[in-house]
C-alpha cells in the first residue's frame, strides 16, 4: 500500500497560494497510474471565488429520495470486504449491496473531515438531476451520525477507461468512434443543461456491460451558460489552455478535454504530461496557456479531429458552436459510423446487476451505518 498526496490548488485573484486540502490512501489502483507513463494525474479545484465553507457543520443531504429505493436509508446498504473500486479524492467507492432489492450499487464516501459543502452540494443536485442513457444514473445520499456522506450510484461492472486503456492500443477505431460519438452526445445533454463537466478523462468513464460509455464522477461539475467561470477546477493534462491562462471559461473546456482524450484512446497515451517536463503544476498550467506544439498521433485524420477539439480558439473549436456539430457529425474520422444508431437521451439504459449474481456470498458485509467504527482495512482487489 502506498500513500500519495492529491493537492488541491487554491488560486486567489491571479495569487497562487498552495494548499494541501486532499490527501487520502491510495491503493493499487493509484499505484499503478501513478508509476506509468500515461498517468493522468489527479485532479485539482481552484476557486478565485471567497474562501471554502466551514468543514464542521453537519451536511444536509439533498437528494435523500431515489426513484428505485424510495427514502435511502444507512442500514439498508452493506458493502463487502475486498471490493473497493477505487479512490476518490474524498473517500472511497465501495461495491455494496442494496438490501431490500439485492441490487449491486457503488457507494461513494465523502469523508466529513475532506468535503466542501458547496462542491459536495454541486455533484450530488446535478448528478441526480441527470438521466442520460451515457450517463451513471444517481440513486440517493445519505449521511451516517459521523458526517461522512454516501451517494449510492448505479453500479458498472468493468474497469474504467484508464484502467482499461492500460496505455496500449487495445481500442480498435470502430470502438473509439462509438465512444467518441457516446461521450459528445452525453456532453450536448449537459450543455444544454449549462452544466460544465470540467473533468473529462480516462478514469471517470466507465463502459457498461452493454460496451456503451457511462459518465461517472460530477465532483467539479458545475452550471453556467455565460462562459463566466473562473479558477482551476479539472485534471492538468486535460486542461483548456484558456482555464489554465486564467481567463473567464465555460463548456467549451469540456471540449478540449474531449481532444485529449481521443488521442489517448487512439495512441493509449497522453499528449502531454507533467512528467515529460518535470514542471512543477504552475509551470505545466503556463506551459499549456502559452500554447505547446502537439503531438500526432500517426493518423493524419484523427490529429485532424483532434486539432479541432483542442483549437486555442474557443469561437471555431469544435462541440459548443451548434455549426460545428455537423462537422463532428461528417468528419471522416467517423467514416462507417453510424450516428443514428445512438441511442435517444430519452433512453435509459439502467444497469441492473443483482449483488448474488457477482459471486461474492463468501465476503464479508457490513452496513453502511456501522463502516465510520470500522477498521476499513479493505483492499482494492475487486
Ligand atoms: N458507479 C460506479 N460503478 C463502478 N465503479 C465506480 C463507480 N463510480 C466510481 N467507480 C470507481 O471509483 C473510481 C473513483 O470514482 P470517482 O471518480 O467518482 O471518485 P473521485 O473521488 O471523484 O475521484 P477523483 O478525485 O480521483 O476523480 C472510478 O475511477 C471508478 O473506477
Ligand atoms: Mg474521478
Amino acid at each position: 500500500m502506498q500513500t500519495m498526496q492529491l493537492y488541491v490548488w487554491i488560486l486567489v485573484a491571479g495569487e497562487v497560494a498552495l494548499g494541501l486540502q486532499r490527501k487520502h490512501q491510495h491503493h493499487q489502483y493509484d499505484q499503478r497510474e501513478s508509476s506509468v507513463a500515461w498517468d493522468e494525474g489527479v485532479n485539482i479545484v481552484g476557486f478565485i471565488e471567497k474562501s471554502f465553507a466551514p468543514k464542521n457543520g453537519l451536511y444536509l443531504p439533498k437528494c435523500p429520495i431515489s426513484s428505485l429505493f424510495g427514502k435511502c436509508e444507512l442500514a439498508d446498504f452493506e458493502v463487502a470486504h475486498g471490493t473497493v473500486l477505487g479512490s476518490g479524492g474524498y473517500g472511497k467507492v465501495y461495491l455494496g449491496k442494496h438490501r431490500p432489492t439485492g441490487m449491486a450499487v457503488a457507494l461513494k464516501q465523502i469523508q466529513r473531515e475532506k468535503f466542501n459543502p458547496r462542491h459536495v452540494e454541486h455533484e450530488e443536485t446535478i448528478h441526480h438531476s441527470l438521466s442520460h442513457p451515457y450517463i451513471s444514473k444517481f440513486h440517493c445520499t445519505m449521511r451516517d451520525d459521523a458526517g461522512n456522506l454516501f451517494f449510492a450510484i448505479e453500479y458498472i461492472p468493468g474497469k474504467n477507461l484508464g484502467r482499461r486503456l492500460g496505455g496500449r492500443h487495445s481500442v480498435t477505431r470502430a470502438t473509439v468512434q462509438k465512444y467518441v460519438a457516446e461521450i459528445v452526445t452525453a456532453l450536448e445533454y449537459l450543455h444544454a443543461k449549462c452544466i460544465v463537466y470540467r473533468d473529462l478523462k480516462a478514469s471517470n468513464i466507465l463502459v457498461s456491460p452493454k460496451d456503451h460509455i457511462k459518465l461517472i464522477d460530477f465532483g467539479l461539475s458545475i452550471y453556467d451558460c455565460d462562459d463566466q467561470l473562473r479558477g482551476f477546477a479539472g485534471t492538468l493534462e486535460y486542461a483548456a489552455p484558456e482555464m489554465a491562462a486564467h481567463q473567464n471559461y465555460g463548456r467549451a473546456v469540456d471540449y478540449y478535454s474531449l481532444g485529449i482524450l481521443l488521442f489517448r484512446l487512439v495512441t493509449g497515451r497522453l499528449p502531454i504530461s507533467r512528467g515529460d517536463y518535470n514542471m512543477d503544476k504552475r509551470e505545466f498550467l503556463d506551459f499549456v496557456a502559452r500554447g505547446f506544439h502537439f503531438p500526432s498521433t500517426g493518423d493524419k485524420i484523427a490529429d485532424d479531429l483532434i486539432g479541432h477539439f483542442c483549437d486555442r480558439n474557443i469561437a471555431t473549436r469544435y462541440g459548443l458552436n451548434p455549426a460545428t456539430h455537423k462537422h463532428i457529425r461528417n468528419h471522416p474520422f467517423f467514416h462507417g459510423f453510424n450516428w443514428n444508431t445512438l441511442a435517444k437521451a430519452s433512453f435509459q439504459e439502467d444497469v441492473m446487476v443483482s449483488f448474488d449474481q457477482l459471486g461474492l456470498g463468501e465476503s464479508e458485509m457490513i452496513t453502511l451505518d456501522k463502516l465510520a467504527g470500522f477498521d476499513t482495512d479493505f483492499d482494492n482487489s475487486y
